[in-house]
C-alpha cells in the first residue's frame, strides 16, 4: 500500500462478511471519500473457544477477499488474524501508522461500539492517532451519538464524524445458521461469498471431541436397537434438530443427542414396552394404554437416562416428541419438528412446513401439531390431551402477541 493515504478501517470477525458490512463501507467511501477502506479481519478471542478456529480463520479471510475483490479501494488486511489471540485496536492502528505512514486513519464504528468507546484499551491514545466515523442504528437515529460526542468526548469533537445514512442491519449468527440448513443466503451476502460458503461447507455443524465421543456411543446403541430404516430416520432427526438449534440459538449438542435417542425403544414389542413401564414404575393414563404408539416416547427417555445419563431437558424433549404439550421448551419444540420434517419425511405439506420452521418455530409447531391431530383422526386413533393442550397454548400465545 502507498504511503500518505487517507485510510479508514472497518474491523470485524467477518464470520461471514455480509451486505451490512459492505454497505457501511460504501457509505463511508461515498460520504468522506477516503483513499481506501481496510477490512481488518480480527482474530476470534481465545476465550470464545470456537471449534476449528484455524480452518475458519482461512475461510473468514477468503470470504472477505471474495466480497471486496470488485472494489479497488477495498483492501483486506490479515494483520490481526495472523497475530492471533487478543488484538487491541490501539496496537493495530499504531502498527498501521508505522507501516503505511498514512496522512489520516479513521475507525468506522457502529453506534454501540461508539457509545462504549471509553472502555476500549487506551481509547484516548486511539483518539490521538485516529479519527472516528460513526454510523447510526438507522437513518435519523444520530441523537445519542451526537450527545456522546458533545459530552464525554467533547475534547475530540472535531475528530468524530457522524454519517447519517441508512444502514443494513444483519446478523452473522443468523446467516451462519441459514447456511447450515442449506437455506438461500444470497440476499444477505455477496454472491461470491454465498458460493464460497457452499463450496467449502464453511458452516457445517461440528462437535467437540468429548461430545463427539459420547454421541458416537449413542449412535452405536441406536444402530443396535432399531432397524436400518429407523436408524436412518434418527440420523435425519438428529441433523435436522441441530440445524433448528443453530437457527434458534439452542444447544446444538443437546439437539443432536435428543435426535439420535428419541426413538430408541420404538421397535420393542408391546410386552417389552410393558416390562419397561413396570421396571421404571411408570403410570400410564387411559390414552397411553389404548395407544401403544405412545409408549416409546415414555420409555425412551428412561432408557436414555439410564444408559447415558442425559439431561432432564433432553429427556423431556424425547418424552414429548410424539404428543407435544403445553408450554414446550425450545429443545422440545426442536425435536418435535425435527421428527416431523427430517429429510426422509415425504408427505403432502412437508415442504411448506419446512419453510415455516426456518421462519417461525412456534407457527411451524402449531401447524405440525394440527397436522398430526388430523392424521390421528383420519386413522381413527386416540388423541392425547397433551397434544390438544399444546395447540391451545400456542393459539392463546399467538392471540396475546
Ligand atoms: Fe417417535
Ligand atoms: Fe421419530
Amino acid at each position: 500500500m502507498e504511503k500518505n493515504l487517507d485510510i479508514a478501517m472497518l474491523g470485524g470477525t467477518f464470520n461471514p462478511i455480509h451486505n451490512g458490512h459492505l454497505h457501511a463501507a460504501r457509505v463511508v467511501l461515498e460520504t468522506l471519500s477516503p483513499d481506501c477502506i481496510i477490512f481488518m479481519v480480527s482474530a476470534i478471542p481465545p476465550h470464545k473457544q470456537v471449534e476449528h478456529e484455524a480452518e475458519l480463520r482461512e475461510h473468514r479471510l477468503n470470504m472477505t477477499y471474495a466480497a471486496t475483490k470488485d472494489e479497488p479501494r477495498f483492501v483486506v488486511s490479515d494483520m490481526e488474524i495472523r497475530n492471533g489471540g487478543i488484538n487491541y485496536t490501539i496496537d493495530t492502528v499504531t502498527r498501521l501508522k508505522e507501516l503505511y505512514e498514512p496522512r489520516r486513519i479513521s475507525l468506522i464504528l457502529g453506534t454501540d461500539m461508539f457509545l462504549s468507546f471509553e472502555k476500549w484499551k487506551n481509547y484516548d491514545k486511539i483518539f490521538k492517532i485516529c479519527e472516528l466515523i460513526v454510523l447510526p442504528r438507522f437513518k435519523g437515529s444520530t441523537e445519542e451519538i451526537i450527545q456522546k460526542r458533545d459530552t464525554d468526548f467533547a475534547r475530540w469533537r472535531d475528530r468524530i464524524h457522524i454519517i447519517d445514512a441508512d444502514v443494513i442491519e444483519l446478523s452473522s449468527t443468523r446467516i451462519r445458521a441459514l447456511a447450515t440448513v442449506g437455506a438461500d443466503i444470497s440476499k444477505y451476502v455477496p454472491q461470491g461469498v454465498a458460493e464460497y460458503i457452499k463450496a467449502n461447507d464453511v458452516y457445517k455443524h461440528r462437535m467437540t471431541e468429548a461430545v463427539a465421543k459420547e454421541y458416537r456411543r449413542m449412535e452405536d446403541t441406536a444402530r443396535e436397537r432399531v432397524s436400518d430404516r429407523r436408524f436412518k430416520h434418527s440420523l435425519g432427526v438428529s441433523d435436522t434438530a441441530v440445524q433448528l438449534a443453530m437457527l434458534n440459538e439452542a444447544d446444538e449438542n443437546d439437539a443432536r443427542m435428543a435426535g439420535i435417542l428419541h426413538d430408541i425403544t420404538k421397535e420393542l414389542t408391546f410386552e417389552q414396552q410393558m416390562e419397561l413401564v413396570a421396571k421404571y414404575g411408570i403410570e400410564l393414563d387411559d390414552t397411553e394404554k389404548q395407544e401403544p404408539k405412545l409408549l416409546h416416547a415414555i420409555t425412551s427417555p428412561k432408557v436414555a437416562k439410564e444408559l447415558f445419563d442425559v439431561s432432564d431437558d433432553i429427556a423431556n424433549a424425547i418424552r414429548y416428541h410424539t404428543t407435544g404439550r403445553a408450554d414446550m421448551t425450545l429443545l422440545e419444540k426442536i425435536l418435535y419438528l425435527a421428527d416431523y420434517m427430517e429429510p426422509s419425511r415425504d408427505f403432502e405439506g412437508v415442504e411448506p412446513l419446512r419453510e415455516l420452521t426456518y421462519k417461525n418455530i412456534d407457527e411451524a409447531l402449531l401447524l405440525a401439531l394440527q397436522m398430526s391431530v388430523q392424521e390421528v383422526k383420519n386413522k381413527g386413533g386416540h388423541l392425547h390431551s397433551d397434544t390438544l393442550e399444546a395447540i391451545d397454548f400456542l393459539k392463546a400465545k399467538k392471540q396475546n402477541a
